[in-house]
C-alpha cells in the first residue's frame, strides 16, 4: 500500500512529516524522507510509525524540496534497508513508490547483470536502480515504459529543482498552493494549503517545480488538465476523551445515523439515480472486501426481501474467478469505505468489460472507485481513522437498506428517524473481554442475519486482538467444525431470530456437551433453564429486524475492542494491516 508525498516550499521537513502523518493510514511499517539541499541529499529513515521518524529528526529545516514515504511492506522484510526512499546506484536520484511492480524480478536480474548492486529486497529499489545521472521527463518516460504493475512515484535528484512523478493504478494527486507545491497519494495531505488539485490518471507523468505543474499523457504529449476544487471535508478528527479512535468511532454510530438521515432526506441525494430503473436488471452483484463484503451480505438480504431480482454477494478478490453471468442487465454494487481498495477497483474494471452498470457506495467521494463508477452513493460515515472498520460498516448497511427501499419506492427514512442505536452494556462486555483475552481460539456461530454478524464479529476480534477466531453457521458445525470443540473453547452464539432460535439453541447445546463454553449475544427473552447453559449473556436491544444486525454488531465491536485493550494492544493500528489496501 504505502503513502507518498513530495513537497516544494518552506519548511520541507515539517511539511513532509505533516504529510506522512496524514498518510499513515496507508501503512506504518517504516517511514523515511529525503531532502535535496545544495546538491546533497539529507536522508532520514526509521522502522515503525511516523512518530519514530519524527523523533530522529533535528530542528534544522530547509527551503526547497523533498519526498517522503510511509510503508506497508509487500516485498522484503521491515527494515531500514527496505525503507524508502530508495536510491540510484550513483546516489544522485531518490525515489518513493506506492504499488507493486510485477516484472521487478526480470528487471532486477537484468540490472544485476549490468553490475547494479541491491542493498534491499523491495521492488521499489529496482525502479530506483533504473535511474542514474541526469533526471528528466524523457528518462521518466523511458523507465515507466518498462514497468508492469502498479505505481505512484515521486522522484528527485541532487541537481534538479523539480519533483518528477508518474502513476499507474495507485492513486496520485498534485496541487499548487500560494507558496508551495505537492504531489501525494491523497488530497488530505495538501487540503489545508491548496484550493485545487489535479488527479493524475493511469499512464500520466510529469513534474512540479516553482515554475508550475507539467502533466504528460501516455503518448508523451502535454496534458492541459482541468483542476478540481477541494470541496471535501478533510477535518482530521481527534480522539477527544477516548484512548483510541476505535471506541470513539463505535460511539459515533448515532451520529452516523443522523448524518445519513440529513443527507438522504435532501432531494438531491438521489439526483444521480434519477434515470435509474432497477427493473432493467436481472442480476445484482454486491462486491467488497473484508468488512465491506459482510455489509454486502447484509445488503443482499435487504434486496432479496424486496426485489424480485437474483442477488449475489462476492468477495472482490475472487469475483473474476467465479465465472458469473455478467452483462448489460447486471447491476454491480461496489462497497468500499476508502474507495481505493485495489481488489474492488479491479473487480469494477472487470465488470465494465461486460457492459454491466456500476454503482459504488463509498465514504470518500473523490476516490478512484467513485470516479470510475456510473453511479455513486455516499455512506456519510465521516472520517474513520481506526484501521478496523466500525462506523463505516454500520453506514454501509444503512445505505444499502435505504437503497433497497428506494428501489421499490418504499419510505426509506421514517423508520430510521425514530431510531437510536443502543451502545451496549460495558458493565457486561468488559468482564467478558477480561475473561476471553487469554484464550487462544474463539468461535462465533449464528443463523441468517446472525451468521453474517458472526462473520463480522470474528473478523473484528481476530484483526485487533490476534486471537484465532472463526465464524460458522450454527447448522454447519456438525458437518465438520464441531471436531474443533474441546474443553473450555469459547463459542459466542449470536441469536436474534425467534424463528430459528430453538434450532440455534440445539446447536449450542451440541457444543456444550463436547466441553465448549457458551456465550450468548441475543435480543430474545430467555428463561432460567436456558440461561444456565451460558457462562455469559449479553442482552441486545430489540429493534426492527432490518436493524437488528447493525444493533448487534455494536456490542461485538466493543467486545473486540476491549479484548485488544486487555491484551495491551493498540486496537487502532493492528500489526500487518493498513486502512487503505491499494495492492491486489
Ligand atoms: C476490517 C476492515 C477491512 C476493510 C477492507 C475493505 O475491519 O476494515 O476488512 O473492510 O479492507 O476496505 P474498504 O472498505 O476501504 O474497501
Amino acid at each position: 500500500m504505502c503513502g507518498i508525498v513530495g513537497y516544494i516550499g518552506n519548511n520541507v521537513k515539517e511539511n513532509l512529516i505533516k504529510g506522512l502523518e496524514k498518510l499513515e493510514y496507508r501503512g506504518y511499517d517504516s517511514a523515511g524522507m529525503v531532502i535535496s539541499n545544495n546538491n546533497e541529499f539529507i536522508v532520514e529513515k526509521a522502522v515503525g510509525e511516523v512518530e519514530k521518524l519524527k523523533k530522529k529528526l533535528n530542528d534544522k529545516d530547509y527551503t526547497g524540496l523533498g519526498i517522503a514515504h510511509t510503508r506497508w511492506a509487500t516485498h522484503g522484510e521491515i527494515s531500514i534497508n527496505n525503507c524508502h526512499p530508495h536510491f540510484s546506484s550513483d546516489g544522485n536520484v531518490a525515489l518513493v513508490h506506492n504499488g507493486i511492480i510485477e516484472n521487478f524480478e526480470n528487471l532486477k536480474s537484468y540490472l544485476e547483470k549490468n553490475e547494479k548492486y541491491f542493498y534491499g529486497q523491495t521492488d521499489s529499489e529496482v525502479i530506483a536502480k533504473m535511474f542514474d545521472g541526469e533526471l528528466s521527463l524523457n528518462k521518466i518516460k523511458d523507465v515507466i515504459d518498462k514497468l508492469k504493475g502498479a505505481y505512484a512515484l515521486a522522484i528527485i535528484s541532487k541537481k534538479n529543482d523539480e519533483i518528477f512523478f508518474a502513476k499507474n493504478k495507485s492513486p496520485l494527486y498534485v496541487a499548487k498552493g500560494d507558496d508551495c507545491f505537492y504531489v501525494a497519494s491523497d488530497p488530505s495531505v495538501f487540503s489545508e494549503r491548496c484550493q485545487e488539485f489535479y488527479s493524475i490518471e493511469d499512464g500520466e507523468y510529469g513534474c512540479i517545480s516553482v515554475q508550475g505543474i507539467e502533466i504528460y499523457n501516455k503518448e508523451g504529449k502535454i496534458n492541459e488538465k482541468i483542476a478540481k476544487e477541494i470541496d471535501f471535508d478533510f477535518t482530521t478528527s481527534n480522539k477527544e476523551q477516548y484512548n483510541h479512535f476505535m471506541l470513539k468511532e463505535i460511539n459515533e454510530s448515532n451520529k452516523v445515523l443522523e448524518n445519513i438521515i440529513a443527507f438522504y432526506e435532501k432531494e438531491e441525494a438521489f439526483e444521480n439515480l434519477k434515470s435509474f430503473d432497477v427493473k432493467k436488471y436481472n442480476r445484482i452483484y454486491l462486491v467488497g472486501c473484508g468488512t465491506a463484503y459482510h455489509a454486502g451480505l447484509i445488503g443482499e438480504k435487504y434486496f432479496k426481501e424486496r426485489l424480485n431480482i437474483d442477488c449475489f454477494t462476492r468477495k472482490a478478490s475472487e469475483f473474476i474467478y467465479q465465472n458469473d453471468i455478467i452483462n448489460e442487465n447486471s447491476l454491480c454494487i461496489f462497497i468500499s469505505q476508502s474507495g481505493e481498495t485495489a481488489d474492488t477497483i479491479s473487480a469494477l474494471e472487470y465488470v465494465k468489460n461486460f457492459n454491466a452498470t456500476t454503482l459504488s457506495l463509498v465514504n470518500v467521494t473523490y476516490s478512484t472507485l467513485a470516479s470510475k463508477s456510473d453511479y455513486v452513493l455516499n455512506i456519510c460515515a465521516g472520517q474513520e481513522k481506526a484501521v478496523a472498520s466500525t462506523k463505516a460498516y454500520l453506514a454501509q448497511c444503512l445505505v444499502l437498506l435505504i437503497l433497497a427501499k428506494y428501489f421499490i419506492k418504499e419510505d426509506f427514512l421514517s423508520v430510521l428517524k425514530d431510531f437510536q442505536f443502543d451502545y451496549g452494556n460495558d458493565d457486561l462486555i468488559i468482564p467478558l473481554a477480561k475473561h476471553l483475552h487469554n484464550h487462544e481460539k474463539i468461535f462465533f456461530i449464528g443463523r441468517g442475519f446472525d451468521y453474517i454478524t458472526a462473520l463480522e464479529a470474528s473478523l473484528k476480534l481476530k484483526e485487533i486482538s490476534y486471537i484465532f477466531s472463526c465464524a460458522e453457521c450454527s447448522g454447519e458445525l456438525k458437518h465438520g467444525s464441531l471436531a474443533l470443540i474441546d474443553n473450555g473453547l469459547p463459542v459466542i452464539v449470536i441469536a436474534n431470530d425467534e424463528s430459528c432460535f430453538a434450532k440455534t439453541l440445539n446447536n449450542a447445546y451440541e457444543v456444550k456437551s463436547r466441553g465448549g463454553e457458551l456465550i450468548l449475544f441475543s435480543s430474545i427473552d430467555i428463561d432460567k433453564e436456558i440461561e444456565n447453559n451460558f457462562k455469559y449473556i449479553i442482552p441486545i436491544n430489540k429493534c426492527k429486524d432490518d436493524l437488528m444486525p447493525i444493533q448487534t454488531i455494536i456490542s461485538l465491536q466493543k467486545l473486540a475492542y476491549y479484548v485488544a485493550v486487555e491484551r495491551n494492544l493498540n486496537p487502532d493500528k493492528p500489526r500487518n494491516l493498513a486502512k487503505s489496501v491499494t495492492v491486489e
